[in-house]
């Protein structure tokens, strides 16, 4: 038997411009995906998000775990029962798929090598990879090296000097070879005693309409170009502010962000309203992720009123500390 765990993402600057090469800064949340693998008779999966039975194991319901399974480990053991439990509300932005990906990783490393746990940089490669080929080879790194690494990432377009260098990594999509740089960063104590809210609007916006409705915009507005330079600027003045520790900061370049997100359309009124909302209790707060629905997200010392003031707006809150430790194996 093997059980792992794998925390989900937030990105607190940078979405939508990272896919034209800017920075882009993420942190590793509390609530993530577990998986706990046991050999088995037959091949079977519960995932206690959609049901509390075990079904059938089916490769085309479960693209990500079936990659893990056969690409990545060509796995000829015994048949598996696979059970996930999720406490990420699911198509939000948060990570969930990567999560999954690597929580599925990490499992199945242990199950087969019980004595040696699994290399981050690896897992975070193969999170990547079946994220990938579940999304039709387009899948940026943010989700998988954040879930693997845990703590506060920045992938970015090419190695920034500044930061803390840990990997590259590349994958051929239907548009070319694409490259990223990803760098750790060490969050200030200030930041690590302080709260993110995360506030889901409870409708999912699939990410790929997302971005190719930015990509529509610029090609009609190609003025819009210089938002996407505004917001790596926003990035690196609130990647400073958390090394430093200045929660002001951080929350100015929050709020300023999610004004750049609105220009380039990707918010909607439910997102507005809890951002706003919020705002009376936090430092700062923007909508994170893809926009169009999916999840706002607050930097505050009062997680509780700013919880509240989210369901006010129905919409559903998670509190959660600051980079929370990357995807690890659960000793029973
Ligand atoms: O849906 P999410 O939270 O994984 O956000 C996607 C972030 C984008 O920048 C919009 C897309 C990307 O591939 O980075």
């Amino acid at each position: 038997m093997a059980t792992a765990f794998a925390p989900g993402k937030c990105i607190l600057f940078g979405e939508h411009a990272v896919v034209y090469g800017h920075p882009a800064v993420a942190v590793a949340i509390d609530a993530g995906v577990e998986v706990k693998l046991e050999t088995s008779d037959k091949w079977e999966i519960k995932n206690d998000h959609y049901s509390n039975n075990f079904e059938e194991f089916q490769a085309s319901k479960n693209p990500h775990i079936q990659h893990i399974i056969r690409n990545v480990f060509d796995y000829n053991g015994l048949p598996l029962k696979i059970k996930i439990k999720s406490n990420l509300f699911s198509s939000a932005g948060l990570g969930s798929s990567a999560a999954l990906s690597n929580a599925m990783g990490a499992a199945l490393h242990q199950l087969i090598n019980p004595e040696d746990e699994i290399n981050q940089i690896k897992l975070a490669k193969i999170g990547h990879s079946a994220e990938a080929s579940a999304q039709e080879g387009r899948a940026s790194p943010t989700d998988s090296a954040t879930s693997s690494l845990g703590g506060c990432i920045v992938v970015s377009g090419e190695k920034d000097e500044h930061l803390n260098h840990v990997f590259d990594t590349s994958l051929t999509t239907p548009e070319g070879n694409r490259e990223w740089s990803i760098h750790s960063v060490e969050l200030h104590k200030n930041i690590k005693d302080s709260w993110l809210v995360l506030g889901f609007t409870g409708r999912a916006a699939p990410t790929g309409d997302m971005v190719s409705g930015v990509a529509e915009r610029l090609k009609q507005k190609p003025e819009l170009y210089a938002e996407m330079q505004a917001i790596e600027n926003i990035t690196k003045a609130g990647l400073t502010a958390l090394e430093l520790g200045n929660l002001e900061a951080v929350g100015i370049a929050m709020n300023s962000c999610h004004e750049k997100l609105k220009i380039l359309g990707v918010s909607s009124d439910s997102l507005d309203n809890m951002v706003l909302a919020t705002r009376h209790h936090s430092f700062g707060s923007k909508l994170t992720g893809a926009g169009g629905g999916g999840c706002m997200v607050a930097l505050t010392n009062d997680p509780q009123r700013v919880a509240q003031e989210i369901e006010l707006c129905g919409g559903q809150p998670l509190i959660s500390k600051f980079g929370s430790k990357g995807a690890h194996i659960k000793k029973e």
